[in-house]
């Protein structure tokens, strides 16, 4: 367990009305780290305005501190240079932008394969884009365990395949992606990788050239960061290839009546006022990971996860879901507990102080495949701690006694 008590560095944790609470709904959205409060407050107080269209000193600034934002997340990623960092709304919108415009240079029985663990924000935009161009997808089966099975990988990835979108971990099952044989049987047939990292991101170093994925999605409020920012990495030559999603300010060239030209990458992709605070807090988020350093989150996580594993195993009628060893999974966990509605669970551990999430995590399809229709999810990030499991398991109990 890591020494120095990281909990309190998060204003909402260590507040009065919050000392008590065990936050585990991590993989929805995390707690906001005191730096990146403190850096978007001074920004919104010092240095605020619109960019890139200003010249006095103050839109200087302000867009300085914009693009080196930009420069700390290519930085994070170790994308290799900084134009190839777009910032959107969220991991979603990403998608979105990834689906719409690149399936416009497939014809028609083209393939985008995806897998069956995909939180719906890769899942339904391609199904949106194979419906407009008449393109197929198709599915990497996953395992009873919640491993996905990578042995037909050479079948499924076939000359017809152009997309595989993928998400670098499940935000139900827990699962870690093993991304290398899939972008190597992909890259094989010339087919693009999408790598959906908004669950990974704040669990695992991301290294974009070592992957050779082709484009990477996240957002920053997964990752201590703001909500309203998402990022999509893309390799140049692909940016430049795709058309843009939106239109107007900021990101066009030349503007006539009738037509218009695009702006360079990443401006092309930016269109109108981005979040710009937002750009800032998410930087200071990727330095608050970095400052703690990678070893020690893996190796904090990875003890969560195996005693998450040990004593939520213990508990008769609770089945968990995913893997369940600890080796490439992170700890979340979802589960059913016999004669307990998912959703009266989630209450009662309120009750508690246990912030959980009950329902189908926006993963409809995989909960189907596993014949359920919800589960609870409890999900942990560096400040959680063992404590907090251990209330969670009491919670468990507790609601055992008032429904069985
Ligand atoms: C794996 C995965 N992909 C995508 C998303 C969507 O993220 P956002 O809501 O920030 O767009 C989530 C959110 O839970 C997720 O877990």
């Amino acid at each position: 367990m890591l020494k120095n008590n990281i909990k309190s560095q998060f204003p909402l944790l260590d507040s009065p009305e919050n000392k008590n609470l065990a936050f585990l709904d991590n993989a929805a959205s995390t707690q906001k780290h005191e730096s990146v409060l403190k850096a978007m407050d001074d920004f919104y107080r010092g240095s605020y305005a619109n960019i890139h269209r200003g010249v006095y000193r103050l839109a200087e600034a302000a867009t300085a501190a914009y693009e080196n934002a930009r420069v700390t997340i290519a930085q994070f990623i170790n994308a290799g240079e900084e134009a190839e960092i777009i910032f959107t709304r969220n991991t979603t919108n990403s998608l979105n932008m990834v689906a719409s415009s690149i399936c416009q240079q497939f014809a028609p029985g083209d393939e985008i394969l995806l897998t069956e663990i995909e939180h719906h924000a890769n899942l339904v935009p391609w199904q949106q884009a194979a419906k407009h161009y008449q393109l197929k997808l198709k599915f990497i089966p996953v395992t009873s365990e919640g491993r996905l099975d990578l042995s037909n990988i050479s079948d499924l990835c076939n000359n017809k395949t152009k997309v595989v979108a993928v998400s670098a971990m499940s935000n139900v099952l827990g699962t870690i992606t093993e991304l290398e044989p899939i972008i190597s049987a992909a890259h094989k047939v010339g087919a693009v990788v999408v790598v959906d990292a908004a669950q990974a991101v704040p669990h695992t170093p991301i290294d974009v050239k070592k992957l050779d994925c082709d484009f990477l999605t996240f957002s920053a409020h997964k990752m201590f960061g703001p909500s309203g920012i998402g990022v999509l990495y893309g390799k140049r030559s692909l940016l430049e290839a795709l058309e843009p999603f939106e239109f107007g300010g900021g990101m066009i060239s030349e503007v006539t009546w009738n037509s218009s030209t695009w702006a360079d990458i990443p401006e092309k992709f930016e269109a109108g006022t981005p979040p710009i605070a937002e750009a800032v807090g998410l930087a200071k988020a990727a330095e608050f990971i970095q400052s703690v350093g990678w070893d020690n989150f893996l190796s904090h996580e990875a003890e969560l996860t195996n005693y998450g594993l040990t004593e939520l195993t213990k508990i008769s009628g609770l089945h968990l879901f995913g893997p369940s060893d600890a080796k490439n999974r992170g700890p979340v966990f979802a589960f059913t507990l016999d004669g307990v509605h998912p959703h009266d669970l989630a209450s009662v551990l309120d009750e508690n102080n246990i912030a959980v999430r009950s329902g189908h995590h926006c993963a409809m399809p995989l909960h189907r495949k596993f014949e359920l229709l919800a589960t609870t999810r409890a999900s942990c990030t560096i400040y959680n701690t063992k404590e907090d499991i251990d209330r969670l398991v009491e919670g468990i109990k507790k609601a055992q006694k008032l429904f069985c």
